[in-house]
């Protein structure tokens, strides 16, 4: 049990797993709450050059802001609207062409301009098919709020499901800047729909939520299916980590666990101070280091891997080597980018249920409001056992009164059976994985799920990171995500020649897009421990 949460947490720090929340004195955000899941789309700014059409008209500047009338409440319409802001560009449009919608998902969505543009798939496949393209800030981030703050009472509307919900209301009743910009409704021209991580889900949810609605997606690393222990983030690490340096940090970590499960307080108190973490007063904050940025990835194993100018061999330099060279990288370079001069305790603690950072309900704060849906609905939890606890106690922090029962749980299972998670099977949804990506076992790239890519249902995987083929420039780098642009754009050419305006009502999908009987996979393992502590908690 031990074992598994040290080990977890230690190798988070080459994850791609990101941490917000706790506001220092001098305003630092940082480290000591988990954001477990949600790696926000890399933002991608638009250029500054003028916007020209393709008849040479000059457009409205990309970063123009527009807003949409949106339902608070897709169940009880009467509750009113609020303001959704969303991004627009006709750069590349002519009539005829395809609408293409993305919402970055959980986070503001002001940066993310780019993905109007041809840096991204996006507008790729705008430029390719004469589409329009549009940004749609996701209900509950940054200024696309149903009320003025982030309240448990608020928080109410932030669903899946409602957001699934705003992209249908949104598709059917905007009226773009554009010509005959009311005509463009997914009756009248053909929609697509793209996301990335959990809008990539978020997109395959949509679909298989309102088959017929949008024509086709792109589901980036989408993370389909909800796990609520998702032990699986670290296999693609561990599998992709170069050989010596795998061999090393499972030298050091099964050092790490040794000494940690003999009890012996003199050795771990010697770890800890290794660590520089001698004066954090609770075992599981010490353990809370999971923010590792995956650009540091490379940048880790180099440092233990490279002494005096000579890499290790295949099988790393040993524990007494790694164990110096990781505790001083991380006492040096690492734990300066997340806690500044702030010592460990101040930064890592999060035992202080007093502290503004638990209940400043401000709205823009995306690290509270993913809270909200990691701990209702998808989960994801990266953090050994006892499952969740550490989670757990945060979440009650931070949304108190939420959680009368005393028990957290997010339900993974009603999101999987609404949404169909790993079972998705859905005709003109693209998905675009990575090998490197941790996020991979949550996608429909899994390994051991075998799904089957085939021409009108593919499933395409890179050697790239979580969302690594979003931007145009990723394949200049990586010739892998060349081949998975180029398989997209020829998916993009057939299907928009294959679609017809319905003219009324929904356009119809193809019979055998949908139901489907439920594709047979192993669903994901449950720990010993989980079902343990599930039982104890009468869950099971
Ligand atoms: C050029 O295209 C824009 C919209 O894309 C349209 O409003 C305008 O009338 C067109 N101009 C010409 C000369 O065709
Ligand atoms: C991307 O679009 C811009 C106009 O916004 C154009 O100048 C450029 O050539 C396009 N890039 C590619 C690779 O097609
Ligand atoms: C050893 O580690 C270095 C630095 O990360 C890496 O460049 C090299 O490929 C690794 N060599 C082997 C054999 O694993
Ligand atoms: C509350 O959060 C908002 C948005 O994240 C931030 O601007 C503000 O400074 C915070 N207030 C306090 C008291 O920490």
């Amino acid at each position: 049990m031990l074992c598994l949460t040290f080990w977890k947490s230690v190798l988070c720090i080459v994850s791609l797993s990101s941490v917000t929340a706790k506001v220092l004195p001098d305003g630092r955000p940082h480290a000591n709450m988990v954001r477990p899941p949600g790696v926000p789309l890399v933002r991608i700014p638009a250029p500054d050059a003028p916007v020209i059409s393709s008849n040479g008209t000059v457009l409205p500047p990309y970063n123009t802001l527009y807003e949409f009338d949106q339902l608070i409440d897709h169940k009880n319409p009467s509750l009113g609207t609020f303001k959704q802001r969303f991004w627009h560009t006709y750069e590349f449009y002519e009539p005829g062409g395809p609408i293409i919608l993305s919402t970055p998902g959980e986070t503001n969505a002001g940066g993310y301009t780019g993905y109007l543009t041809n840096r991204t798939i996006n507008g790729l496949i705008a430029q390719q098919e004469n589409g329009g393209t549009i940004i749609l800030e996701h209900r509950f981030y940054g200024f696309s709020n149903p009320y003025p703050d982030l309240s448990v009472a608020s928080l109410k509307y932030h669903t899946i499901q409602q957001a699934i919900d705003d992209l249908e209301y949104f598709a059917k009743n905007v009226h773009l800047p554009i010509p005959g910009g009311d005509q463009l409704t997914p009756n009248k021209a053909p929609s697509i729909l793209i996301g990335g991580s959990y809008s990539g889900a978020l997109t395959s949810w949509t679909m298989v939520n309102n088959p017929g609605l949008f024509f086709a997606g792109y589901s980036s690393s989408g993370v389909v299916q909800a796990i609520l222990d998702f032990w699986q983030y670290f296999e693609p690490i561990r599998q992709n980590l170069p050989q010596n340096c795998s061999a090393d940090v499972q030298a050091v970590m099964s050092h790490i666990d040794r000494v940690f499960l003999s009890g012996n307080k003199m050795a771990i108190q010697a770890i800890k101070e290794s660590f520089g973490m001698e004066n954090v007063n609770h075992f599981d904050d010490s353990l809370q280091v999971t923010s590792g940025p995956g650009a540091q990835f490379y940048q880790f194993c180099d440092a233990l891997e490279v002494k005096d100018g000579q890499s290790a061999p295949a099988s790393g330099w040993g524990l007494d080597h790694a164990l110096a060279a990781w505790s001083n990288y991380w006492k040096i370079t690492y734990f300066a980018t997340i806690c500044g001069k702030y010592d460990a305790e101040t930064c890592l603690g999060s035992y202080d249920a007093t502290q503004t950072s638990w209940h400043n309900t401000s709205i823009d704060n995306a690290g509270r409001s993913w809270m909200w849906i990691v701990w209702n609905e998808v989960g994801y939890l990266q953090e050994g056992a006892p499952l969740g606890q550490l989670l757990l106690r945060q979440c009650q922090q931070m949304f108190t009164g939420a959680f009368p029962y005393g028990i957290v749980i997010p339900n993974t299972f009603r999101t999987n059976l609404l949404n169909q998670g790993w079972n998705v099977k859905f005709d003109r949804l693209f998905f675009a994985n990575g090998i490197r990506d941790p996020w991979r076992e949550a996608t429909m790239s899994a390994q051991g799920l075998n799904a089957k890519s085939t021409l009108s249902q593919p499933i395409a995987l890179s050697d790239g990171f979580h969302c690594s083929d979003f931007g145009a420039s990723a394949a200049q780098v990586d010739p892998t995500i060349a081949t998975v642009h180029k398989q997209a754009l020829e998916s993009f050419r057939m299907w928009p020649a294959t679609w017809k305006p319905t003219g009324q009502g929904r356009p119809v999908a193809s019979p055998r897009s949908f139901p489907q009987p439920a594709r047979k996979v192993s669903q994901p393992v449950i720990s010993k421990q989980l079902s343990a502590w599930l039982k104890g908690a009468g869950v099971l």
